[in-house]
């Protein structure tokens, strides 16, 4: 404080608040609340692997954290937002996305965990098997998405809230760990039709993002938002994209943003396809509400290790159990399955 008078002793009196950080693999972590130790780091899998072997990306999204996050703990609207115009016929019979396409309302089952909540949503595969797409949330705003193949696939995603109207989101993943995903029949291994993504910019994830500007929301915008109606493409909407929209991020970025900054929930009527949003919503008012009333300390804090853990496809006999069926192949930092877990 140089225009201070040399006798002002009010330098010593002001403080910036400052925060405790942490890096690591390219990731400053920092920590907000009031302990004088911070806890410890997540066991996050894929911001644990060797140097090289993960890909991070990072877009903002202009709506609340928990909207957005709710679009990736419902499964259902792939076959509908990203795959609405893809034809049974026009995939391999026996892929993930066939399974997908030839039966849009899977059934669910939902289950509070150690770490938050996890699903299981199921439709028919073959005669005797069903396709499961397993995936999760985990406190405070992380979620593991059922695009890949289960036992295989390492990924988490982060819905970070800037402010109440604005998310940074945040994907860490093993790309060689989601290879291979069309050949087995993940998502992305169809064209969610329109214009091709936008070739990748200065960052990785093919994503072209606006030019950067100083003010506090000016980084990780999308080319394609909201003022420019994400670049919809009617012709293509009218023969060959459910949307018109490119790219799936893009797609979901579209229907969670147009939804307004924050939702009027007492507008919803929630379906049975609704069922993990459900269980998420209850499962954080509960543990918000411990927090405030009793000081309980919210799941994942002291305890690392909940984290570590795998989302995905996978085909199970009718008669399976999934959580039991799926025990080994759900658990993180685990050699992945010898023989191929797929769709046959
Ligand atoms: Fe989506």
């Amino acid at each position: 404080m140089p225009n201070e008078p040399e006798e002002s002793n009010f330098k010593s009196k002001i403080r910036a608040n400052a925060y405790p950080c942490v890096e690591r693999n390219d990731i400053v972590w920092t920590y907000m609340g009031p302990r004088q130790t911070p806890p410890p780091l997540p066991d996050i899998e894929p911001n644990m692997l060797p140097a090289g072997e993960y890909q991070i990306q990072k877009v903002l999204r202009e709506c609340n954290w928990f909207q957005g996050l709710e679009g990736d703990i419902d499964t259902s609207h792939l076959g509908f937002l990203h795959l609405g115009a893809v034809k049974p016929e026009q995939t391999t019979p026996g892929t993930f996305d066939y399974y997908n396409v030839a039966d849009r309302a899977p059934k669910y089952e939902v289950v509070d965990t150690e770490f938050g909540t996890s699903y299981g949503a199921y439709r028919p595969a073959e005669a005797d098997s069903y396709y499961w797409r397993i995936a999760h949330f985990l406190f405070p705003f992380f979620t593991m998405i059922p695009t890949g193949i289960l036992g295989t696939q390492i990924l988490v995603r982060a819905w970070v809230p800037v402010d109440d109207s604005h998310i940074m989101f945040w994907s860490i993943a093993a790309p060689r760990s989601r290879a291979g995903n069309g050949a087995a029949g993940g998502a992305s291994g169809l064209s969610a039709g329109g214009r091709p993504v936008a070739s990748a910019g200065a960052r990785p994830g093919g994503f072209e993002f606006l030019p950067d500007s100083s003010d506090w929301l000016g980084k990780f915008r999308l080319a394609q938002n909201k003022d420019n109606d994400y670049l919809i493409d009617r012709e293509a909407q009218r023969t060959t994209s459910f949307t018109g929209i490119a790219g799936i991020h893009q797609q979901d970025q579209a229907v969670t943003e147009s939804m307004g900054p924050i939702y009027d929930r007492s507008q919803e009527h929630l379906g049975t396809s609704d069922a993990m949003v459900i269980r998420t919503r209850r499962r954080v008012l509960a543990a918000s509400r411990a927090l405030r009333d009793a000081g309980t300390v919210p799941p994942g804090v002291d305890d690392p290790t909940v984290y570590r853990y795998r989302s995905g496809g996978v085909v199970l006999p009718r008669d399976a159990d999934w959580l039991e069926a799926t025990k080994g192949l759900r658990r993180a930092f685990a050699e992945p399955p010898a023989e191929k877990v797929t769709t046959r």
